[in-house]
């Protein structure tokens, strides 16, 4: 009998509490290595060929196994720009990184990924200029703002920049942000991935943060626009507060397109940076992560209720038919 009580559990619980709904393809599966936008290990011995193609600024130092941007000390800056512009339509980037440190509640600033027009220039953007031009994706892990937004630190986020608007640290750059999520990449024991996305003008990006394998999803922006010719960069920064910042792979693959575009090269090479679907300021609704983990909690809590019912009605069976034996 108990053993049928197992059984009914594995047969009709199982499945379902295991069912995942995510079934899209593995980022970095489908794509193209480009060679000349990736860095991969190992850097050492391999300076020469990656300084034909990469700058490495400020404070950045590259080992065997890493390129640190900054290490765990206040006031330092470092990047590492491409020195080719990237003339693909369609692309995926793939970015293993370790944010680490000493600290255990105060850390800063976070990394920031770049596709812009300009490269390899300084400033207050997580060590990068402010404003640019092109694409930003900010991985944050100290809130300046505390108060009037909402959102839990680590946050990633998306900016969309003209080369017009100043991005405003202070604020965590929230009011011209296009998506984001609240993700806790800082200080895992395991390794740590980003993959983000930009196909026929849709900006995605999914992360692997919990060491488990799986791709979760941080945001997925529609119509969003980004010129060719821009260039790959990623930058890091510490202010009062400080952390390693760390990046141990950067791939480039380029993607088919999903539909055929009729827009030329030359026309793409002068577009203007812009996405339709700007958040409407300071209107920040808890990160998609904690909303995802809240209905999976709730799933879960029914699933039990239901397999609770179907052994308790089985055991009260079990009860019912001893006494009959009994009797
Ligand atoms: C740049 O963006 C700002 C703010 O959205 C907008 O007012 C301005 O017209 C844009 N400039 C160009 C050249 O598109």
């Amino acid at each position: 009998m108990e053993i049928l009580l197992y059984l009914t559990f594995a047969l009709f619980c199982w499945p379902i509490v295991t069912c995942n709904d995510e079934q899209s393809l593995e980022p970095g599966a489908e794509g193209f290595l480009k060679r000349e936008h990736t860095l991969v290990r190992p850097f050492q011995g391999t300076v020469l060929v990656y300084a034909e193609l990469w700058d490495f600024t400020g404070s950045t130092i590259v080992t065997g196994t890493h390129i640190r941007l900054t290490p765990d000390h206040q006031s330092k800056a470092g990047a590492i720009w491409n020195r080719i512009p990237c003339m693909l339509r369609n692309w995926e980037v793939l970015i293993h990184f370790k944010v680490h440190g000493n600290g255990v509640d105060l850390y800063g600033d976070g990394f920031a990924f770049w596709l812009t027009k300009g490269r390899n220039e300084m400033g207050k953007v997580f060590g990068s200029k402010d404003p640019f031009s092109g694409l930003a994706i900010f991985f944050d892990t100290y809130s300046n703002q505390n108060g009037e937004h909402a959102h839990v630190h680590p946050y990633v986020s998306a900016v969309v920049n003209n080369g017009s608007m100043s991005y405003d640290h202070d604020y965590d750059g929230t009011h011209i942000q296009i998506a984001g999520c609240s993700a806790p990449f800082r200080g895992r024991e395991h390794d740590t991935f980003a993959s983000i996305r930009f196909v026929n003008n849709r900006l995605t990006a999914k992360l692997d943060i919990d060491g488990n394998g799986e791709w979760r999803q941080c945001f997925d922006a529609d119509e969003v626009f980004l010129p060719l010719g821009y260039f790959f960069g990623i930058s890091a920064a510490t202010g009062d507060l400080a952390d390693n910042h760390d990046i141990l792979t950067f791939k480039v693959f380029e993607l088919p397109a999903d539909e055929t575009s009729d827009i030329s090269d030359t026309a793409l090479l002068n577009l203007v940076p812009h996405a339709k679907t700007a958040e409407a300021p300071r209107d920040k609704p808890v990160g998609v992560f904690q909303r995802k983990s809240m209905s999976t909690i709730f799933m879960f809590l029914i699933l039990l209720i239901v397999c609770g019912g179907i052994v308790f009605f089985l055991v009260k069976r079990q009860q019912t038919n001893a006494k009959k034996r009994f009797y």
